[in-house]
């Protein structure tokens, strides 16, 4: 593997998700693989999971790390072809590949979309660019319309606590103050595609995903309906598709509370976090035990080990 761009990249998930839950028994099985080997993690958003679990994962296998925040540090990049540079970029993107390509072995890049314009962010111009421009394997570590490394998580995660062969998941659509992008619940349709599930999307109408990301799996309305005998309640906000990034009504009748919960089958809790709290789900649902939203976390660090260590192994 090259690049770890979209769940695509994955050949066959049952074989990685074995994989990752032998990493995540002996994480440090593979040392000495990434020895005298440098990941550069360049940020043009916040985190804290996607930052940290990386590092982990880098260190795990015997990595050196450099971590460097575009939103204050980097200078700030042009990706047109033939501009002339004389407003606010200081450089190309063809230049910055090729330089952070020389210091690292590995790259690995985080950048939302911005929510202005549909086709700008779901032409994945960033991440595109830098696999283009770097000589290097790349890493998503959460693009315009994409979560590769959470929907690993996802999988793995789900195949930990699946108590059934074809556990119903339902992914359900929450409130939020802010107007948030589609990244995380299109690889998560994506990823519960290739899994043996009864899948099951619901949110309010107007914030159907991508067609062509969703295709024929069912949509539901009714929220309620939806959660009926759920094994699994993956929880996430995301701003319209259709009237791109904009947030429609307040909808705070879509929280997932206690009462939600008991209709489903003791259903587990899962969201990718952050989360706020008492906006997108209640305290007595992410604090009850069938929430399992920290251990999903933890496992970042395993589905990142798993990427870091195959890309490893070929280069
Ligand atoms: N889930 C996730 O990507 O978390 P961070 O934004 O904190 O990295």
């Amino acid at each position: 593997m090259n690049n770890y761009f979209s769940i695509q990249d994955i050949d066959c998930l049952n074989e990685w998700i074995k994989d990752a839950i032998k990493v995540k028994n002996e994480p440090l099985a593979y040392k000495t693989l990434g020895e005298d080997k440098t990941i550069g993690l360049l940020f043009f958003n916040p985190s804290l999971r996607t930052r940290l679990s990386t590092q982990k994962a880098a260190l795990n296998l015997g990595m050196n790390v450099m971590v460097m925040s575009f939103t204050d540090q980097g200078w700030s990049l042009e990706y047109g072809d033939g501009i002339v540079m004389d407003q606010g970029n200081s450089e190309h993107i063809k230049e910055a590949a090729q330089v952070v390509s020389q210091y690292c072995d590995v790259l690995a890049i985080r950048a939302f979309a911005k929510l202005e314009n549909r086709e700008d962010d779901y032409s994945e111009k960033v991440l595109k660019s830098f696999i283009k421009y770097a000589s290097v394997p790349v890493v998503n570590m959460e693009s315009a319309t994409n979560h590769p490394l959470q929907a690993l998580t996802d999988a793995i995660t789900i195949t930990e606590y699946q108590k059934t062969d074809k556990p119903k998941v339902v992914l359900s659509w929450a409130p939020h103050p802010k107007a948030l992008p589609q990244a995380v619940a299109n690889s998560f349709v994506e990823m519960m595609q290739r899994m043996d599930a009864d899948f099951v999307i619901t949110h309010p109408k107007g914030y159907e995903l991508a067609s062509q990301i969703t295709k024929e799996v069912p949509i539901d309305y009714n929220q309620e309906n939806a959660l009926k005998d759920a094994d699994f309640v993956y929880v996430k906000n995301w701003s319209s598709y259709e009237k791109y990034g904009e947030i429609l009504h307040e909808d705070s009748e879509w929280k997932i509370t206690g009462e939600k919960m008991s209709i489903t089958n003791d259903a587990k809790f899962m969201h990718c976090l952050p989360v706020r709290r008492n906006v997108v789900v209640d305290d007595i649902v992410i604090d009850s035990p069938n929430s399992i939203v920290i251990e999903q976390a933890n496992n970042r660090t395993y589905a990142a080990q798993l990427v870091l260590k195959k890309i490893l192994e070929k280069v």
